[in-house]
C-alpha cells in the first residue's frame, strides 16, 4: 500500500513543481527533554512558525511555564543539525493547557507575554496526557471570557469522553453537544477545532463566521479507517481523534483543497517511541514532522489540486492568527522520496514515521 491510494486521480497537468510560502504548523506536538533533539530539526526543516502542544506531563498552564518551555525548545534548535536559515526562521509559538482552575489572570498574563499564541482545551480524559484537562465547561467563564477579551484563541479537541459513547462518534457529538454552544455563549471568541476528522465538524465550521477555523491533518486526509484496520491492525495510524470511513476522509480533502479560508494545515505531529505503539495498549499519535509537507502535496495532488496547497499551508492560518506571512520559500517536486523506517529517539528508543517505508511521489526540494 502507498500512500496515495485515494479514490481520485492525479490530473495529467499537475505541475512537477511548486514553490511556496515557506509553511506553518499551527499544530504540533515536540514533547521536551531528550525527544527534542529529534523533533525540533524535523519541525524546523519544513515549518517558520509551529504552535507547540502543552500537553506535557506536567502541562503547560501558565505564561511562565511556556517561557521556559520555549527556551527549551530554542536550546534544542542551536544543537540541531539543520541550516542556520532554518534555525533564523524557525519560531515556535506557544499554548496553554487549559484546566478547571485555569483564571482571567492566567489568559491576561499569557496574552501579554508575546508568545501564547493560544489556549488548548482537552476535556479531560480524551487523548494523551489530557487527564488535567477541563471536566465541565462550567468552570472555564471566567477564562473564556478573558479570552474573547484579549484576542486570545480557544483551540478545540473536539471529543466527548463519556465511556457509552462509541469512538467514532465522538467527534460528531462534540460538535452538536458543546461546540455549538461555546460559539453562542462567547460569540466574539476566536476558536480553531483542531484535527477535524468528519464532515460534521467540516460543516459545523462552514457555517460559523470568521471567527471559527478548523486544522486538517495528513493522515486524515490521506487516510480512512480502512488504512488502519484492514488486513490487520496498523497502530502507526491510530492516532485521536481517530480515522473515519472514506466519506468523512473525502469531505476533509474537498474542503482542504477548496480554498476556503477557515481550514489550514495543522500536521498533530505526535511522537511516541516505536515500541510504544507497537503495544498490546498501543499510544495514540502520528508521526509526520519531517515529512507532512510531502504527504500534505500528494494529498492535494490526488485530487488535481496542487494549486490550493499555499493558501492552506502558508497563508491561511497566518490570517486567523493575525500574523504576517512568511516572507521566503520552499520548493517541492515531483521527485519519489522514500520516507524513513525509523529515526533515533529519545532513551536510545526508534520512532517510527507516518507511512515508514513507503515512497511518496512529492519530496523537499533541496
Ligand atoms: C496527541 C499526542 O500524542 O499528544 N495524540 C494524538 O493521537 N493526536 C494528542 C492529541 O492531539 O490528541
Ligand atoms: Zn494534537
Amino acid at each position: 500500500m502507498t500512500a496515495n491510494t485515494n479514490t481520485a486521480t492525479s490530473s495529467s497537468d499537475t505541475p512537477n513543481e511548486i514553490t511556496l510560502l515557506q509553511p506553518d504548523d499551527w499544530h504540533i506536538h515536540l514533547r521536551d527533554g531528550e525527544a527534542l533533539a529529534t523533533t525540533v530539526a524535523h519541525a524546523a526543516n519544513s515549518f517558520n512558525r509551529v504552535i507547540c502542544m502543552p500537553n506535557l506531563v506536567p502541562p503547560v498552564k501558565t505564561a511562565s511555564d511556556a517561557i521556559a518551555y520555549r527556551q527549551r525548545i530554542l536550546d534544542a534548535l542551536t544543537q540541531a543539525d539543520i541550516t542556520k536559515q532554518r534555525k533564523d526562521e524557525f519560531n515556535p509559538r506557544m499554548t496553554l493547557y487549559f484546566t478547571d482552575n485555569t483564571s482571567a489572570t492566567d489568559i491576561k498574563n499569557a496574552a501579554e507575554s508575546g508568545i501564547v499564541q493560544a489556549v488548548k482545551l482537552y476535556p479531560a480524559g480524551a487523548t494523551t496526557n489530557s487527564a488535567d484537562g477541563v471536566t465541565d465547561l462550567k468552570h472555564c467563564t471566567q477564562a473564556l471570557e478573558a479570552m474573547q477579551k484579549y484576542g486570545l484563541p480557544l483551540l478545540v479537541h473536539s471529543e466527548v469522553t463519556h465511556a457509552h459513547v462509541d469512538i467514532f462518534d465522538r467527534e460528531k457529538q462534540f460538535v452538536d453537544s458543546t461546540l455549538g454552544q461555546i460559539v453562542r455563549d462567547y460569540p466574539e471568541l476566536k476558536i480553531v477545532v483542531e484535527h477535524i476528522t468528519t464532515s460534521d465538524a467540516a460543516d459545523f465550521v462552514l457555517a460559523q463566521g470568521d471567527n471559527v477555523a478548523a486544522t486538517i491533518t495528513p493522515q486524515h486526509l490521506l487516510f480512512n479507517r480502512n488504512h488502519m484496520l484492514v488486513g490487520g491492525i496498523k497502530p502507526h495510524f491510530y492516532c485521536l481523534p481517530i480515522l473515519k470511513k472514506a466519506t468523512h476522509q473525502a469531505r476533509l480533502l474537498e474542503v482542504a483543497t477548496s480554498g476556503n479560508r477557515k481550514f489550514f494545515l495543522g500536521t498533530d505531529s505526535a511522537p511516541h517511541a516505536t515500541h510504544k505503539k507497537e503495544n498490546a495498549c498501543g499510544c495514540a499519535g502520528c508521526y509526520s514532522a519531517n515529512i507532512a509537507l510531502p504527504l500534505y502535496a500528494t494529498a492535494f495532488d490526488s485530487v488535481g489540486k496542487i494549486d490550493r496547497l499555499e493558501g492552506f499551508a502558508s497563508i491561511f492560518g497566518a490570517e486567523f492568527y493575525g500574523l504576517p506571512l512568511n516572507t521566503s520559500h520552499i520548493t517541492l517536486h515531483k521527485q519519489p522520496m522514500t520516507i524513513a523506517s525509523s529515526y533515533p529517539y529519545m532513551d536510545g528508543s526508534t520512532l517510527t514515521p507516518l507511512s515508514a517505508g513507503e515512497t511518496l511521489p512529492w519530496s523537499i526540494k533541496a
